[in-house]
């Protein structure tokens, strides 16, 4: 019997050297130990022995159980551990190796184009504000000498809103009324640039909501000649030193005169062809002396004051800039065509 002990622990041993995974260590387990496994299988047959040879073999047994469980124990500590080592090596993460570059966001050409206009008109002392999109008739119409049922309110084709009197502005001229109450009675340098809305079919030059950067001039000595001097520089650094432009007469309810500004054609050089519709100049903007009476609604005494007025475009300034063919581009938000501005 204490031979076959021996045997026992001997192949066990031997087996268990040669292991090289938990779940074969397990079977070993099984096998060896388990309820049903062969040492136990030996223990339980002790008492079957004669009494004299019981001590001795149930001794031994007992020794060897004791071996085979503490061999147990330091095959599994040994496999953890290689698993570990294993683990670590082929999950191994180099973390000096430089990371998938993430691509910043830029900004959409129209915003680049409202920055570079702050920018040079910002070296003419003109501070930006911003003004509401939602406008009351008022502000929009009335107080710039459009009364309700004026036929000039067919210049701008409006979005009402459900409430009396609210509409979304149709150009940011409402805001020359804004920054005179605001400023009154002191001079006056401002652009108010913004979202502008209009009910109106959608061309290559017109979308429904479109951008306007107003420009409003106001003290006791600006004239006429302020007027072209400033507009025709803001020509020049826009587009480049060499540009012509021209003052076209015009009429706008809010100011007296109205001019509007043509610049020589930046496509074909002033020799005509499509977008400048064969004439060789292309409208920029309308601007004018502000009207006495607008003077008057927003605090200034005209006879006092002077002041004048532009309102312009920039989607359409970028549009000549960049030969961009179609306004409905700026609104799309189509990549491939925002990405080539990066
Ligand atoms: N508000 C006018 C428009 O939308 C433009 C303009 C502004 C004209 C200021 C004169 C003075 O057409």
């Amino acid at each position: 019997m204490i031979e076959q002990l021996h045997r026992l622990e001997e192949t066990a041993l031997d087996e268990l050297e040669g292991l090289s995974s938990m779940e074969a260590l397990e079977g070993w387990r099984v096998a060896y130990l388990g309820r049903k496994g062969a040492l136990t299988d030996i223990l339980r047959s002790v008492g079957q022995l004669p009494a004299e040879q019981r001590p001795a073999v149930g001794q031994e047994a007992n020794r060897v159980k004791l071996a085979l469980e503490q061999a147990y124990d330091e095959k599994a500590e040994a496999l953890k551990r290689e698993e570990m080592l294993r683990q670590l090596v082929e999950e191994q993460i180099d973390v000096t190796l430089p990371g998938r570059p993430i691509k910043p966001g830029y900004l959409h050409v129209s915003t680049q184009t409202l920055r570079e206009v702050y920018a040079i008109f910002a070296e003419m002392g003109f501070q930006v504000l911003e003004t509401p999109e939602v406008e009351t008739d008022i502000n929009n119409f009335q107080l710039l000498n459009i009364p309700p049922y004026h036929p000039a309110r067919d210049m701008w084709s409006t979005f009402h809103t459900t409430r009396e009197g609210i509409l979304l502005r149709t150009h940011t001229s409402p805001g020359q009324i804004r920054a005179m109450r605001l400023y009154c009675p002191e001079p006056i340098r401002v652009i108010l640039p913004g979202k502008c809305y209009r009910y109106e079919q959608v061309t290559a030059r017109h979308e429904s909501i479109f951008y306007q950067v107003e420009g409003l001039a106001i003290g006791r000595h600006v004239t006429m000649g302020d007027l072209k001097g400033v507009l025709t520089h803001f020509a020049r650094q826009m587009f480049g030193a060499d540009r012509r432009v021209r003052f076209r007469c015009s009429y706008f309810p809010f100011t007296e005169p109205s001019a509007e500004m043509d610049m020589d054609c930046i496509i074909c050089g002033g020799k005509g062809c499509r977008v400048c519709q064969y004439t060789g100049w292309v409208e920029i903007l309308g601007s004018g002396m502000v009207h006495p009476q607008v003077l008057r609604n927003g605090g200034y005494d005209p006879s006092v004051y002077t002041g004048f007025a532009f309102g312009m475009g920039p989607e359409r300034i970028a549009m000549l800039k960049y030969r961009i063919d179609h306004i409905r581009y700026f609104y799309a938000n189509d990549l491939r065509f925002l990405q080539q501005f990066a």
